[in-house]
């Protein structure tokens, strides 16, 4: 086998050591602290550090699915940013005007001194503030899209949350929500079903897509939903 056919083969089984470091910590309740809104991980500071390691090709597929959705300089919402990779990628690379939110200040915190850290002053860098999905302070429709990656199972209200991506999504905006399938993942295996979810929301589901993720694995789902 060649070096660049083995590519693949090291990627996957780097995603696949990702997934059981994180599993392993969730089974040992390092990962969740339940606050009023949803559940943290307990380690900020870590989750950072090995997203940043083993998560950058996931943000790089996603960060090019949502830039192919937007129109130049859209204002975008990320629900649940964490450490701020996805939103940093969005406005650093792509030009997009990006607000990250987290319920967690310590994500926050991370978030915005790696904005800091990256910025050049020329570069556009997002704007992260601590908020709850489901009692945002935004204005209603102010953003054109939302979009979200494996946060919404941590949501302790989610219809709320769905409720609100709905208030501040602009008339005929978007909503890109990337989430774990329901029963894929080990120590995941109570993650409600994100299609579920939906049902009943004011967002119709214009579409529901295997995410390729950990490769050659798709535990992740792909939902784009609109406004109904
Ligand atoms: C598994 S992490 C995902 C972080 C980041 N989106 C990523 O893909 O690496 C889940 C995040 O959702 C956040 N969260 C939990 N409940 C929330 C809520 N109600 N509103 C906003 N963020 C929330 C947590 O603080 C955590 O940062």
């Amino acid at each position: 086998m060649t070096l660049r056919g083995a590519g693949p083969l090291v990627l996957g089984a780097i995603s696949l050591s990702a997934i059981v470091v994180m599993a392993r910590m969730a089974r040992h309740r390092a990962m969740g602290r339940h606050v009023p809104g949803g559940v943290l991980i307990a380690d900020a500071t870590g989750y950072d550090r090995l997203t940043g390691l083993l998560l950058g090709w996931l943000f790089r597929s996603i960060a090019a699915d949502i830039a192919s959705q937007a129109s130049p300089g859209a204002k975008v919402l990320e629900v649940g940013c964490g450490p701020g990779y996805l939103s940093i990628r969005l406005a650093r690379d792509n030009g997009l005007d990006v607000t990250g939110i987290d319920l967690d200040p310590a994500m926050i915190e991370r978030a915005r001194a790696k904005a800091e850290h990256l910025s050049t002053g020329q570069t556009r860098m997002p704007r992260f503030t601590v908020g709850n999905a489901a009692a945002m302070t935004f204005d209603d429709a102010s953003f054109d899209l939302v979009v979200s990656t494996l946060s919404m199972h941590h949501w302790s209200d989610r219809p709320s949350g769905l409720a609100e991506i709905t208030r501040v999504l602009r008339p005929g905006g978007t909503a890109l929500i990337w989430d774990l399938k329901a029963g894929a993942v080990p120590f995941h295996r109570h993650a409600p079903d994100p299609v579920a979810q939906v049902h009943g929301s004011a967002l119709r589901l214009v579409s529901v897509t295997p995410w390729r993720w950990p490769w050659p694995f798709a535990f992740l789902q792909r939902l784009e939903l609109t406004p109904a």
